[in-house]
């Protein structure tokens, strides 16, 4: 077998044709800046970019001016914890679901002004606990772990952080969550949600930043593309989105980012995949789950084997796979282990590859 058989779309998506088409029409065809130029070619890039942006909103139930490009999660997480006030009286409330992108950017600006994080407690089954969730003036909320793949029920969590303060700021970190589930942000009713494009199938480079009020908020990043008048020391920006956008666009990626929304509308990747696979490696004996049947992705270590060694020979047998603590090490922390083993699929995946996935699992193992 000379395929290469590719479990791994929780770190980043396979891109399928159409959208690597769109990207090579746009750079072939159509390339030019956008927001920059009057000929009718830049003028058509101003308008992809307006339809694109349309699409991410219908895509969330979000308006226009709600919707900022951004580079991806990271990024976006690291505007927000800037954007947000915060200072030393600040409740920072955060969980161990997290990934390191969303909690770090929040942790390292409060622990400059030497605020205290609290964490969040977990249910037993590593949900976040809602009928417990402390007070909080900033909620970092993780809507599905990398590691555990359960979505977590959003619009009930921001309830109850608001039931302890009306004006506490919650901000979702969509990466997974996205990649499986429909986003409705009124429903949802949070502050902020941020997700990034190569996870559902876009390219790499561009994010979306969800805020509920644009206007509340100032920018933290400056350039062109986001001043409307400069006279003297008076700058007025622009509106919302502009001013969240400084600099230029990842236009390519932008114009994929659309095509990659409308496939996944279309197409999710089959969670029966993940059942397979979990019903085959419950039976083998040395192989212990992390993860639930009916969870996203499918984690789980080999008892006395590393998981270097582990990943190491199913990549021999060309099955990538993620191995290590997935960026997520607090999870890791409260489950007792360093790291693990995480098969994960797109809708490009079948069940052969995971039948292959199986085969090799037991040879390994057994
Ligand atoms: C839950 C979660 N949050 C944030 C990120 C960071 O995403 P990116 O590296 O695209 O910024 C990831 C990526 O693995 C993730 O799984």
């Amino acid at each position: 077998m000379n395929k290469i058989i590719y479990l791994d779309a929780a770190a980043t998506y396979q891109k399928s044709e159409s959208v690597i088409r769109t990207e090579i029409d746009f750079l072939t065809r159509n390339y030019a800046n956008a927001g920059r130029g009057i000929c009718a070619r830049a003028v058509a890039v101003d308008d992809m970019v307006a339809r694109s942006r349309a699409r991410v909103a219908a895509f969330l139930n979000a308006r226009t001016d709600q919707i900022v490009f951004t580079a991806g999660t990271t990024d976006a997480m690291n505007m927000v914890a800037n954007m947000v006030q915060m200072s030393a009286r600040t409740k920072l409330l955060v969980s161990d679901i997290d990934h390191h992108s969303a909690r770090l950017p929040f942790v390292h600006r409060l622990q400059a002004r030497a605020g205290v994080v609290g964490i969040c407690p977990l249910d037993d089954m590593m949900n976040i606990d809602v009928n417990n969730i402390p007070y909080a003036d900033v909620f970092v909320i993780t809507a599905m772990s990398n590691v555990l793949g359960m979505p977590q029920d959003v619009a009930q969590i921001v309830r109850a952080a608001r039931q302890k303060n009306p004006n506490v700021i919650t901000i979702v970190d969509a990466a997974q969550f996205v990649v499986h589930n429909k986003i409705d942000v009124r429903e949802w009713d949070c502050d902020f949600v941020c997700w990034s494009g190569h996870k559902i199938g876009a390219d790499t480079g561009v994010g979306v930043l969800y805020i509920k009020n644009p206007e509340d908020f100032q920018p933290v990043k400056f350039g062109g593309g986001m001043v409307n008048k400069i006279q003297d020391n008076n700058i007025v920006w622009n509106l919302p989105p502009d001013v969240y956008e400084a600099g230029t666009l990842p236009l390519t990626q932008i114009a994929g980012l659309a095509q990659a929304i409308d496939e996944l509308v279309q197409n999710r990747p089959s969670l029966d995949l993940i059942k397979y696979a979990y019903d085959e490696l419950q039976k083998i004996e040395r192989v212990k789950l992390l993860t639930q049947r009916d969870a996203a992705v499918l984690t789980f270590v080999v008892d006395d084997m590393h998981i270097l060694d582990f990943g190491t020979l199913m990549g021999a047998r060309e099955v990538c796979l993620r191995v290590g603590n997935m960026c997520a090490s607090w999870i890791f922390k409260l489950m007792g282990f360093d790291g693990a083993i995480r098969m994960s699929v797109g809708a490009y995946n079948t069940i052969d590859d995971v039948k292959y996935f199986v085969k090799s699992v037991k040879e390994i193992v057994k």
